[in-house]
């Protein structure tokens, strides 16, 4: 069952569903795609190690993960996620995005950082966070764009490979 169908920008239909376990090694090589740009995400080294994969799917699934994976034509593009945080911060959740290279820029990051707004106000969390790099206006915008306000940075928290540095700038969206 697809949890929602989206038109994008040019015509592509998404499928939208929630991340099974036998997605992991798909969604692992889209993932490695955009850790080998290098650019946007924490990791500076691919994902190869699948049992501790599965490892991090079992306990996310266990601590009220919400993973949804975008599908075009049955591959998979990207895909976005909440993971609650515990204790004093149980009403916190942290957000996640990333969309293969090819799928960027025709409305699929803002539709899904929508929908975890949404979803997360259903399930009763009071408040979004994230962290965005500041060499990453794109993200920025959207994130903006869909109600997140900047709340803090650390400044040259990231290094890059070459040597340069970026902030990294802390967001938040509280729900109503
Ligand atoms: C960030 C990301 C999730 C956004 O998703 P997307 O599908 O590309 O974004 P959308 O098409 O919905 O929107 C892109 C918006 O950014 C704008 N944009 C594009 N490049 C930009 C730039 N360099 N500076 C500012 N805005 C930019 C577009 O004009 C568009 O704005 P609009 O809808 O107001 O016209 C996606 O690009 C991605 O996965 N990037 C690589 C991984 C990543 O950065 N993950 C997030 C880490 S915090």
């Amino acid at each position: 069952m697809v949890y929602k169908r989206v038109t994008l920008k040019d015509g592509h239909i998404v499928m939208l569903d929630w991340l099974k376990k036998s997605d992991l090694p798909e969604l692992v090589q889209v993932l490695n795609s955009v850790i080998r740009e290098g650019e946007y995400l924490f990791m500076n080294n691919e994902i190869t190690d699948m049992e501790e994969e599965r490892r991090w799917y079992e306990r996310g699934i266990k601590n009220g993960m919400l993973y949804l994976v975008a599908r075009v034509g049955g591959k998979i593009v990207g895909g976005a996620s909440i993971h609650p945080r515990t204790d004093k911060q149980s009403h916190v959740v942290g957000f996640g995005i990333f969309i293969q290279e090819s799928y960027r820029n025709l409305g699929l990051g803002t539709r899904l950082t929508r929908e975890f707004v949404e979803i997360a106000g259903k399930r009763g969390f009071e408040i979004l966070q994230l962290s965005v790099y500041s060499t990453n206006m794109r993200a920025f915008h959207v994130y903006r764009k869909c109600g997140y306000r900047e709340c803090g940075r650390f400044t040259r928290d990231i290094k890059f490979l070459d040597g340069k540095y970026a902030d990294r700038i802390l967001m938040e969206l509280l729900l109503n």
